[in-house]
């Protein structure tokens, strides 16, 4: 969604705010832009709606150079997609603001500065904090307190940046609610949102905390509290690495992260193989007795996170005995739910910014659900840090909006917290706990073999973008990836589908089936095995299409109308993880056959950083 970069330093920032908005284009935008204030003390300001690279184009055209400035890039909330609602917003010329987030009082305060004479220009919510803060100045106050002021008038959630013309020497943020950090360089510092888009710079970043105001000069940075009171805040090292923000030789981010899950999946796994063992520790400090305490787990989470919830399901409640319900984050935030102080609350997001995911742990605890745990791939972003326990998964930065290798390692975050909590409550033997290990490390290596069936994925591919619906089947724990294979499906290549658990077919959607309809099923060769091939046979009898992806030895007998692609090896319990590659890869290849944006699918952005 909308993402924030600013920088002051003794050089021309323009190219600085230009990379740090294409850096963050992944999140997802409609409009971008850039204000700055120039040698004459003037603030100057490019806006335009669709890609970075034309507004940066526009502001090279101007000859806009600067030594402080703020970019934004605009995921459209309040108000349509117009030049005059784009970021940065600026008030009676003198002040310029980026804004991420949504102020929910707007309309209260955008009736109060109109009646003290402000004039907006925009729909947005945004425009009342700037002339709010001007309004501030107005009455005396410096740009610091001008903003410590107004930001505690505004009720939502924002992160913001602020540059004023009458203070062309510092450049002011705030946050509460959406992320933003700072980044310490030599006699140059920096605000972002993300730290990919201040990484050509600095990897040095302070996280501001909520309510936090910062005062960003070229010689230093000074942090307050909700208080206002200067505060110290910890400084650390990002790992995030460039090379994860480049394409190399794919064609898009897509393609490469799903190429990547090898890697992301080995790297996540290394922590428990480095253990010999599953632990509580792999938790963080203090889990075994939060795990000791608990009889029961909840996992909240939204869309691709909330489908790895639901295979982890399966796992907690088959491995470590202990009944666990998943439920979507922006339902339960939202409902009176009863309370149980020995339930296991685990949010699960890739983002850690997610808010609806945010809001439900924060109703969770304070409902007294205090044992929380969050699976997160983003290290200090906000769910981990409102979390009791953390294990983050070690996918590296993911781009591509729609989610591969994050739910990949999620999946065996999840299956290492299944195998773990058996372990804690007596539930595994020392057979089981190595079986469960060695299927562990086999499973970088299965999940390569499975990407190698990608040229025959890629020829089913040709066959599916004429569509315009299709269905998803799975059984048991393969359930939830034909949910998830539905979704990559209607992201990126716009084809309408839908996931059934195969059993579900004959209740009302094998209304649906006819010549037109191709039906995905996943059928690995477990104990239901037999009832999928009865569940395809209700298809077939209805002349549907069929594109299986079976095991080694499910024995299907192929036909015109029955496609089948085997995997290449067995993987018993960790199977769901390995038949996630062919929906992946599927959904990729027909999104390249129908000409859609894969890494930007439209409406859609990265970090869902509102409701
Ligand atoms: C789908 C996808 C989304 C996210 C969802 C939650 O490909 O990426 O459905 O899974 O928006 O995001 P996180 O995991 O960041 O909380």
């Amino acid at each position: 969604m909308c993402g924030i970069v600013g920088a002051i330093a003794n050089r021309n920032v323009v190219p600085v705010l230009v990379e740090g908005l294409n850096r963050l284009e992944y999140r997802g935008y409609d409009s971008a832009g850039i204000a700055v204030i120039n040698a004459a003390d003037e603030v100057r300001r490019v806006r335009r709606t669709g890609r970075v690279a034309e507004m940066a184009g526009a502001a090279e055209q101007e000859g806009l150079t600067a030594d402080i400035g703020i970019g934004h890039t605009r995921w459209a909330t309040h108000g349509g997609v117009t030049e005059s609602n784009a970021h940065p917003h600026v008030s009676f010329g003198e002040l310029a603001l980026v804004h991420n987030g949504i102020i929910e009082n707007h309309e209260e305060q955008r009736a109060k500065l109109t009646a003290q004479g402000y004039v907006f220009e925009s729909q947005t919510d945004t425009e009342v904090i700037a002339h709010l803060v001007h309004s501030y100045q107005k009455q005396g106050m410096d740009l610091l307190h001008a903003v410590q002021h107004a930001v505690k008038e505004l009720h939502g959630a924002f992160a913001i940046a602020v540059i004023s013309k009458k203070e062309p020497n510092r450049l002011i943020a705030a946050r509460m609610g959406c992320p933003l950090l700072i980044g310490l360089g030599e006699n140059e510092n920096f605000i972002a949102s993300d730290v990919s888009a201040i990484l050509q710079a600095t990897r040095r970043v302070i996280f501001l905390e909520e309510g936090d105001t910062a005062e960003v000069t070229r010689e230093g940075v000074v942090v307050f509290d909700d208080n206002d009171q200067v505060i110290e805040r910890e400084v650390h090292v990002s790992d995030v690495s460039l090379s994860s923000l480049e394409l190399g030789p794919y064609k898009h981010f897509m393609q490469k992260e799903i190429h990547e899950q090898p890697r992301a999946v080995a790297d996540t796994i290394e922590a428990v193989v480095d253990n010999n063992g599953f632990g509580p520790e792999l938790f963080g400090d203090g889990a075994e007795e939060v795990f000791a305490n608990i009889d029961r787990v909840k996992i909240l989470a939204c869309g691709t996170s909330y489908y790895a919830g639901l295979t982890a399901k399966y796992w907690i409640e088959s491995i470590a005995d202990l009944t666990c319900d998943v439920e979507i984050a922006s339902e339960y935030r939202y409902r009176k739910v009863v309370a149980d102080p020995r339930q296991l609350v685990v949010t699960i997001s890739q983002s850690g910014e997610t808010l609806d995911t945010m809001e439900a742990l924060k109703y969770a605890k304070s409902l007294g659900q205090e044992q929380t745990l969050s699976i997160c791939n983003v290290p200090e972003s906000a769910i981990p840090r409102a979390s009791k326990l953390v294990y983050y998964t070690r996918a590296g930065a993911e781009i591509g909006v729609a989610s591969t290798k994050a739910f990949t390692t999620q999946l065996v975050a999840l299956f290492t917290l299944a195998c773990t909590l058996a372990k804690v409550k007596g539930n595994l033997t020392p057979e089981e706990e190595l079986g469960y290990l060695e299927d562990l490390r086999q499973l970088p290596g299965s999940v390569q073999h499975a990407l190698n069936i990608e040229p025959q994925i890629a020829a089913w591919a040709e066959k599916f973008a004429p569509k315009e619906n299709a269905l998803f089947l799975g059984r048991g724990v393969h359930y939830p990836i034909a949910l998830e294979g539905a979704l990559k499906l209607k992201e990126i290549s716009y084809i309408h589908a839908e996931a059934y658990p195969a059993g579900e077919l004959k209740h009302g959607p094998l209304a649906l089936v006819d010549e037109s309809m191709p039906v995905v099923v996943i059928a690995p060769n477990d104990r239901l095995l037999e009832k999928v091939k009865s569940n395809i046979q209700e298809v077939r009898a209805r002349g549907g299409e069929m594109f299986v992806f079976a095991d080694l030895d499910s024995n299907f007998t192929e036909s015109d109308h029955v496609h089948v692609i085997r995997a290449p090896r067995h993987t018993g319990v960790l199977s769901p993880i390995v038949h996630t590659i062919p929906v992946q890869l599927l959904a990729y290849h027909v999104s390249l056959a129908r000409g859609t944006d894969v890494d930007k699918p439209r409406n859609l952005a990265k970090a869902v950083t509102v409701e």
